[in-house]
């Protein structure tokens, strides 16, 4: 198998993706910000698997950073057949007292960063006629999130980007998949100060996702949306108007946080 980057390769679904592609032979460039825990999984995955692992810590929420990472491959003499586009964090409450900084640090990783990165080694890939790009978007992207409005519209950018990017490439031998999760048990939620466990929604494990999400890249899908549950809130909200929809995710991502937050911002001035 040609090479795979994956940023965001130490937790949650960007680990699951590690060990996929490392258990099915490909040599790996793992990507995220901390170097101790991306060389912990390095040893582990070469020592198990007889694949060749390189490690590159990088914060991709720096707009420089993506430059820097595919200069660090190209140095290094690495070609990179396969990019999972992964690294990703959630930010939730009300937007009008939301970080400001923390929303543009969002942006930078989900969007610029995942935009350069494809930008700089799509060329290569078109030239090989060979390559996969996997955009790890999210359910989120499919219609407006209340107290994750960015986050939301992050994953939407991702999926519309995917999509025309996947149409412009079709016959070139390289293959564009944006995959949306649904819930998914990975440490996104403690970092966020979230439970998923509050929520109405169907929390599935990074595994499924993973297998689903290659899959799909394989078969040159635009999307998929892995799990059957998560399929059906989403080909089933197709048929209903957006604004029920986006009405529809507060109940469904319902949590206590957000409940008292909901009260609050509807109260008159
Ligand atoms: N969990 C869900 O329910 C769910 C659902 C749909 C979509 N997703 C998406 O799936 C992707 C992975 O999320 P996850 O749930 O697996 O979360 P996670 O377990 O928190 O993993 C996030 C990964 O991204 C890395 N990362 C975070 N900020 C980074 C930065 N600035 N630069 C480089 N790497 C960074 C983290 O490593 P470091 O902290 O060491 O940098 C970690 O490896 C995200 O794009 C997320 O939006 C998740």
């Amino acid at each position: 198998m040609d090479r795979v980057l994956i940023t965001g390769a130490t937790s949650g679904i960007g680990e699951a993706f590690s060990r996929e592609y490392a258990a099915r032979g490909a040599d790996l460039v793992l990507v995220a910000r901390s170097a101790e825990q991306l060389e912990t999984l390095a040893g582990e995955l070469m020592e198990k698997n007889g694949i060749t692992v390189t490690t590159f810590p990088q914060d991709l929420s720096i707009p420089q950073s993506a430059e820097r990472l595919v200069s660090s491959c190209h140095n290094a003499g690495l070609a990179i057949g396969t990019l999972v586009n992964n690294a990703g964090f959630g930010q939730t409450g009300p937007f009008v007292t939301g970080p400001r900084e923390r929303y543009e640090e969002m942006i930078v990783l989900h969007n610029l960063s995942l935009m350069k990165l494809t930008s700089l080694l799509l060329p290569a890939m078109k030239r090989r006629q060979r390559g996969g790009i996997l955009n790890v978007a999210s359910i989120t992207a499919f219609h407006g999130i209340p107290y994750n409005a960015v986050y939301a519209a992050t994953k939407a950018f991702i999926l519309s980007f995917s999509e025309s990017l996947r149409e412009e490439l079709l016959g070139t031998g390289v293959h564009v998949t944006a995959s949306c999760p649904g819930m998914t048990r990975t440490a996104l939620f403690e970092k966020a100060g979230m439970n998923p466990d509050n929520t109405l929604l169907p929390v599935g494990l990074p595994e499924p996702v993973v297998k689903a999400s290659i899959k799909a890249l394989e078969k040159n899908r635009p999307y998929v949306v892995p799990g059957l549950l998560n399929k059906l809130i989403v080909h089933g909200g197709k048929f209903l108007p957006r604004s029920f929809m986006v009405r529809l995710a507060i109940l469904l991502a319902r949590n206590e946080t957000h409940g008292t937050q909901a009260t609050e911002i509807r109260q008159p001035h």
